[in-house]
Parts: structure tokens; sequence; C-alpha cells
């Protein structure tokens, strides 16, 4: 099936060794496809996950003092390997997550490039010299990795939410335990096992895989060696992570539940607003945090928009990921669909029209039908909750303080989009929206060059960016007096 065989494992990787659970416990990796086994991984608990940490912190005290050059050099190599693997790594991808084969050659590419990215940085994280009011004294801050990193990672991006994650820790110096999703952790393994050739030492990246997210959870939040807790999942369990951080006070970066509106203005280019809706709303099957949730479209074009819309979601190819010309494959798991199906179940109940999908689609178990529904209004659950499927949902809005005021009507910001080729809506609108981040007339914002992250309850900290290596990052000041 795979060209290297070996990227496929089935034990965790704790301290540089390919290891079961202290409990012999397994659990499987199924595909969201069609159900089918794919192998079993090792169900670790605490005392593997204490294992682990005991080993992220013994190796924590060389690899801080690494030269940034060879830090750069192992993540460099990181990198070619991931690149050079990427068919194996992008079926992997597909066969335990579901995305088209397309994508997941896509987020490989995308997950490399986060590699890439930091080996650059890890050279570049300067200190500062401060001017002291004192002319006896001399002030410097001195940058300093922040210790061992808890890296929890989700289903949805199983290879670039952890390289977006473990290239800075690595670049500036932590080391890392992963907790990648239970239903993804096969790509989490192999990328482990590409850093493993590498050269990375023993102990620096770890992989727990869990089903039992909670215990393991536990350990890592309750340890004082784990100095820093990364996640990117939802937001009610980010709000459980930054409670349990309290005790031992860790750095929390969290990037969590989304509900972007996807506003398009009377003076937008329509087809560029529609192949925008088409990018923002279908990638992943519509499962990523930052797909258009809302589309809210003046009411003067939003008949045009739908109709163009409409047309396009019907022509799009459902199928297994692994098919060469699938534009949506299945959802993660049946629970991901049965919401989905009652949340459009719902809309239409209270007036909303189905105008294409609404339906499973002929393949059954996780497959829906692309779907696009007008006439939504606010109070709807299709409005206020994360859709996380293949559901373009379309209200209409009049002027343009209103649909600000209500795409900002929610706990929630993240990401948003913005079409109008009014020169002054393009510098108002995204300046007014809460949101972390905002593309104007496109639907395309994930860029690793670029910080990603949301503000209010959908997170705390920036990813990716010159920013990105900041959240792994302390200032330590150094005051020298008696000169
Ligand atoms: C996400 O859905 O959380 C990540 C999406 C991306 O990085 O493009």
């Amino acid at each position: 099936m795979l060209a290297v065989e070996d990227l496929l494992r089935d034990n965790a990787f704790i301290n540089g060794h390919w290891v079961s659970a202290d409990s012999g416990n397994r659990f499987e990796v199924t595909n969201p496809a069609d159900g089918s086994l794919l192998t079993s991984v090792p169900d670790l608990g605490p005392n593997d996950t204490l294992a682990a940490i005991e080993a992220a912190s013994s190796a924590f005290r060389e690899w801080r003092t690494t030269a940034p050059s060879t830090r750069a050099r192992l993540l460099r190599r990181w990198h070619e390997l991931i690149r050079a693997n990427e068919k194996d790594l992008a079926l992997l991808m597909t066969l335990e997550q579901g995305k088209p084969i397309r994508e997941a050659r896509a987020e490989i590419r995308y997950a490399a490039a986060f590699v890439n990215w930091f080996a650059e940085e890890a050279a570049r994280t300067y200190g500062d010299v401060i001017p002291s009011n004192a002319s006896d004294k001399r002030i410097m801050v001195l940058k300093q990795p922040v210790g061992v990193v808890a890296a929890i990672t989700p289903w949805n991006f199983p290879a670039a939410m952890i390289t977006r994650k473990v290239a800075p820790a690595l670049a500036v110096g932590c080391t890392v335990i992963i907790k990648p999703s239970e239903f993804t952790p096969l790509s989490a393994l192999a990328l482990a096992r590409l850093a493993e050739d590498a050269g990375f030492p023993n102990g620096v990246l770890n992989v727990l895989t869990t089903m039992d997210a909670a215990s393991v959870g536990d350990e890592l939040m309750a340890h004082a060696d784990v100095r820093k807790i990364s996640f990117t999942g939802s937001t009610r369990v980010g709000k459980l992570l930054l409670r349990g951080a309290a005790d031992t006070v860790k750095r929390v970066s969290l990037e969590l539940g989304g509900n972007a509106p996807f506003i398009v203005f009377p003076d937008a280019d329509l087809e560029a607003a529609v192949q925008g809706a088409v990018a923002a709303k279908y990638r992943n099957a519509g499962q990523t945090c930052i797909c258009a949730n809302r589309m809210l479209v003046h009411e003067d074009v939003a008949e045009e928009f739908a109709v163009r819309l409409t047309a396009k979601t019907s022509r799009l190819k459902v199928g297994p990921g692994v098919d060469d010309d699938t534009d949506v494959g299945p959802l993660i798991n049946e629970a991901a669909l049965e919401k989905v199906e009652s949340l459009v179940a719902d809309a239409a109940s209270e007036g909303a029209e189905i105008r294409t999908g609404g339906v499973r689609h002929a393949y059954g178990r996780t497959f829906y039908e692309p779907t696009l529904i007008s006439g939504v209004r606010d109070e709807m659950s299709v409005s206020s909750e994360e859709i996380f499927g293949p559901v373009s949902a379309i209200s209409t809005f009049r002027d343009e303080d209103e649909v600000i005021a209500r795409a900002n009507n929610t706990p929630y910001g993240l990401a948003a989009y913005v079409f109008t080729r009014d020169h002054g809506r393009v510098w108002r609108v995204p300046e007014a929206l809460e949101y972390g981040m905002v593309g104007v007339n496109t639907g395309v914002i994930s860029n690793p060059v670029a910080p990603f992250g949301g503000v209010k309850q959908s997170g705390i900290g920036r990813e990716g960016s010159r920013y990105g290596v900041d959240e792994y990052l302390e200032m330590k000041t150094v005051t020298v007096g008696g000169l």
C-alpha cells in the first residue's frame, strides 16, 4: 500500500523508542469512508504519559543548549523527508481521516512548509538591549525556550496542526509531547518516524496515542515539568485545559472553534465571491475551524449568489478520498454526520429552503451531499453553531452597520471573509470585525507565513509566521549593575 511501509507505525514513540502501552491495551484506527480497520495502536495511560514527560524533561536539558544552527539543520532534514514522502503521508492521512487525496497532499506540503519556515526562524530568536535609566547599569532581554511542550492536536488536519506547533517549539529549544486525536494517530506516528530518521535526539519529540484523552491530558496538565500546552480543538475542551493549566500556571495557546461570517457586499465581484465561498466552505468537507459558517449576502445580490453557488455545489464530486477526482470526502464519523443532518433539518423546519443536497449521499454512513440552504435566519442553530460539514447557509442583509453587528454577534472570533470592491470597505469592515483573521476578496487565508489564531472564545495566541516562535519563548531580563 505505501511505498515506504515503515511509515505505517503501530506503536507509540517515547524517548526514541517505539513502545506499547504499559497496560498492553490497544485501540483500532478505522477508515471513515467505509469503516474498515487500518491497524491498531497502543492505548496509553498515565504511566506512559509520565514516562514521556520524564524523557522530554531530561532531553530538554541538552536540547535547549544546542546551537540554533544544529536545530535548524535537523528541522531542514525533517522537512526534506516529509516532502520526499509526500505521497505516502497523504495516503495515510486520507485513509485515516477521509479527506480527498489532493487535499491530503496539499496538507502535507502545508505541514512541511511550517517545518521549513521555523528551521529558518531558529537562528532569529534575537534578544534585546534596553537603554538603562541608571548610568551604572545595563539591561538585557534573553529569549529562552519555555521547556517541555504538550501539543494536543485535532483530526481535521492530522499533519499540519502538528508541525505548526512542533516546528517552532523544536526550533527554539523546547522538547515536545504530541497527543494526536484518537481518530488520526497514524499521521502523527509517520511524522515521528521521519523525525527519528532526521536525527532528533531521543526524547526531543514523543507521540502518545490514546483513547483516554482525559487521563493523559490530566497527567500532562498536572505535571510541573510541562511548561506549555498548545491545543487545537473545540472551545469546550480548550476551556477545560485553560482551567487545568491554572494549578501549575502553564503557558497556554489555544486554537478553538469558529463561526466564520462570509460577507458579500453588493459591489463585490460575484464570481470571485462564489469561488471564494467554494474554497472557504467545502475544503475538508467543511470540517475546518475557518470554514465559512454563515454566508451573509446583500439582499440585492443574494439570489444571484445563491443560484451560482448552488450550481457549483451540486457539481462537487462526492466519494472516497482515495479517488483522484473526489472533491468532498466522508465526514469523520457518523456522529458528525448526524449533527450536520440535524442542523439542516432544524433550519428547514424553521423555513430555510434547501436548494441542493440536504440528504445523506448514496455512499451512506459518513457521506453527506454538498448542501446549500437559503432563507437562513440568525436565530437558527445552523447560524449559531459550528456546522463542520459541507453546508452553505445563506442569509441576507441590508447595510454595512447591520452586517458588522450580526457578524460580531457570536462568542467566536477566528476567521471572517469579506467580498467588496469598495476601497473604503476594504479597510473599514476588516477593522470593525472582531476576528483574528479576515480574508478580503479571497476564501483562502491559511499560509505558514501569516499569523493564525483567534480572539474571544476562538482562542489565545498565534501560530505560524514570525510570531509563532513567541509562544515557545520566555523573556528573561538580565540587569547588570556596578559598571
Ligand atoms: C483549522 O481548521 O483549525 C486549521 C485550518 C488551516 O490551518 O487552514
